[in-house]
This record gives C-alpha cells, sequence and structure tokens, in this order.
C-alpha cells in the first residue's frame, strides 16, 4: 500500500467518523434560514450566473452543494468520505435537487477539466485547420470551503484546481485560520502525512500562494457577519475569489472578441 493511499484512508476513516454528528454545526448544517441565505447570497456573488458547471471539493454533507443546485448550478462534488458523500447524495435528493457526489480525493478530483486534443481527438482543436479551443471547456467555477487545511501538499492541490477551470472561470477558496486549533497539528493521527496548513491558512499566506496561478483575485473578509457563523467570531475567517487566466497555447493567438464577451458574459 502506498503512502498516499494510507493517509487518504486514515482521512477518510476520520470523517465517516465526523459525518453523522458533522452537520450540528450552525455553519456545516445551515439549519438557520438566515445563515443559509447568507451563505447562497455570497455564492451568488462569486459564482458565474447559473447554470454554471461547479465543482464543490470536499464537499462533506454537501450543504454549498446544495445551495449552488437549488441556485441552478450544475453542480458535482467530489469528498474522500464515503459517509460525506452519503449525507451530500441524501441532502440534495431530500431537496428534490439534481447533482452528483463523488467519492474522490480533491488534490486529484476524478472529474475532467478542459479538453486537450491528446485526450479528446474528437476536439475541434485536434482537427489541422479547425478554430481554436474555444472558452467553453473547463469548469467554470471551483468552490472549496473548510479544505485547504487537510491536504497534505496544499500548493500542488491549488494548481490542480486551477487546471480545472475554464479561461476566465473562479476558483472560490472559504478558509480561516480558526481559534480552536492555536496549537495547529494533524487531527489524524498515525498513518497520516504531515499538514503545512494545518489549523488553518491566514489570508496573507493564500494570496500569496495564488497570486501567480490566476489572472485576477479578491480576499473578502467574512470574520465580521455572524450570520454566517451561527454566532460572533474573533479569529480569520475570509474567502479568496479568483480568476483563471485565459490559457491558450501560442498557436491559438490573442482570443477573438467574441470568445472574450461571451466569457465575461457567463
Ligand atoms: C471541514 S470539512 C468541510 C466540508 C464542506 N466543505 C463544508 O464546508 O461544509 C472537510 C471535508 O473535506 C473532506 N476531505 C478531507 N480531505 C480530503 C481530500 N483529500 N479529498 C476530498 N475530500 C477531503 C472531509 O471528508 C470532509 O468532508
Amino acid at each position: 500500500m502506498t503512502a498516499l493511499r494510507t493517509h487518504a484512508s486514515v482521512v477518510a476513516s476520520y470523517w465517516d467518523a465526523a459525518a453523522p454528528t458533522f452537520d450540528r454545526e450552525p455553519d456545516h448544517g445551515l439549519w438557520e434560514e438566515s445563515t443559509r441565505a447568507a451563505w447562497a447570497r455570497l455564492l451568488a456573488r462569486w459564482v458565474p450566473e447559473p447554470p454554471a458547471r461547479v465543482l464543490d471539493l470536499g464537499c462533506g454533507t454537501g450543504s454549498l452543494t446544495v445551495l449552488l443546485a437549488a441556485a441552478g448550478h450544475r453542480v458535482t462534488g467530489v469528498d474522500l468520505s464515503p459517509a460525506m458523500v452519503g449525507a451530500a447524495r441524501a441532502k440534495l435528493a431530500d431537496a428534490g435537487l439534481a447533482g452528483e457526489v463523488l467519492v474522490g480525493d480533491a488534490a486529484d478530483p476524478p472529474v475532467r477539466g478542459p479538453a486537450a486534443p491528446a485526450d479528446d481527438p474528437g476536439h475541434a482543436d485536434a482537427i489541422p485547420g479547425a478554430p481554436p479551443v474555444t472558452p467553453g471547456d473547463g469548469w467554470d467555477a471551483v468552490v472549496v470551503r473548510h479544505l485547504l487545511w487537510t491536504m497534505p501538499d496544499p500548493l500542488a492541490a491549488l494548481r490542480r484546481w486551477v487546471s480545472l477551470l475554464r479561461p476566465g472561470g473562479r476558483l472560490v477558496l472559504i478558509e480561516g485560520r480558526w481559534a480552536e486549533s492555536a496549537a495547529p497539528s494533524s487531527p489524524y493521527g498515525e498513518g497520516a502525512e504531515p499538514l503545512p496548513w494545518a489549523g488553518g491558512v491566514p489570508a496573507e499566506a493564500l494570496e500569496e500562494a495564488i497570486r501567480p496561478l490566476v489572472a485576477a483575485w479578491m480576499t473578502v473578509p467574512l470574520s465580521g457577519d455572524p450570520v454566517l457563523w451561527g454566532g460572533p467570531v474573533d479569529d480569520e475567517r475570509y474567502a479568496v475569489v479568483a480568476r483563471s487566466r485565459w490559457a491558450r497555447r501560442p498557436e491559438q493567438g490573442p482570443p477573438r472578441l467574441t470568445e472574450v464577451l461571451r466569457a465575461a458574459r457567463r
């Protein structure tokens, strides 16, 4: 068994055990209408207009997955814990909403990114003389809440997530540096890899990590809104919302104006 497998199974068992009670926290279960509405408003601001293709990584019990599906997005959730995935699927079904939820590692999610000619022979870009790949490829948004602290290689994860976006797509990272984890250490115990960002990551460090990977980003402070958390908090909570680059191969030349306008409307 490889080290990664051991780590993944340790982490999955930890969250399988946490799944039945995870939603008791107000910001996890979103059972207060005001809390749910506050998160829905933020997501509507950060994610392109519905129906967008949205990936919710480390989706847990699917609280944000459900909000995104309810807003009209085509959502795919991914989580390492089968119990969390079961809970998220049940939550979507109970709400009468469509969406898929997959068991998988967010470090390398079991989904397709932008099509490349090599792995998609039918793609127009693979045909000599055909027009270049259009900005419709890839995910419109990748949403990740409270996951980076538990990634053994958070910088590699960020690179992978950016690579899944369509040109101009959004990466929404909802993160923090939580007071209850003042002495950062991994909760997982034996068999797990070290976690460089255990206890959370300060906004400044995440900004530095994301800067070279994206076209633009903004940081939104979230500690000041008690409705989001079910009460006042005095630790650092925020979102970093980033827009991906126009990742084009040199032979494609600059994007045509129609492509830019189409992408901007999304
Ligand atoms: C703190 S919870 C956050 C859940 C959800 N994003 C939310 O905000 O309610 C962390 C989640 O990440 C999942 N997780 C941890 N490591 C993961 C990995 N490498 N790949 C996918 N999911 C992972 C856990 O199973 C758990 O559901």
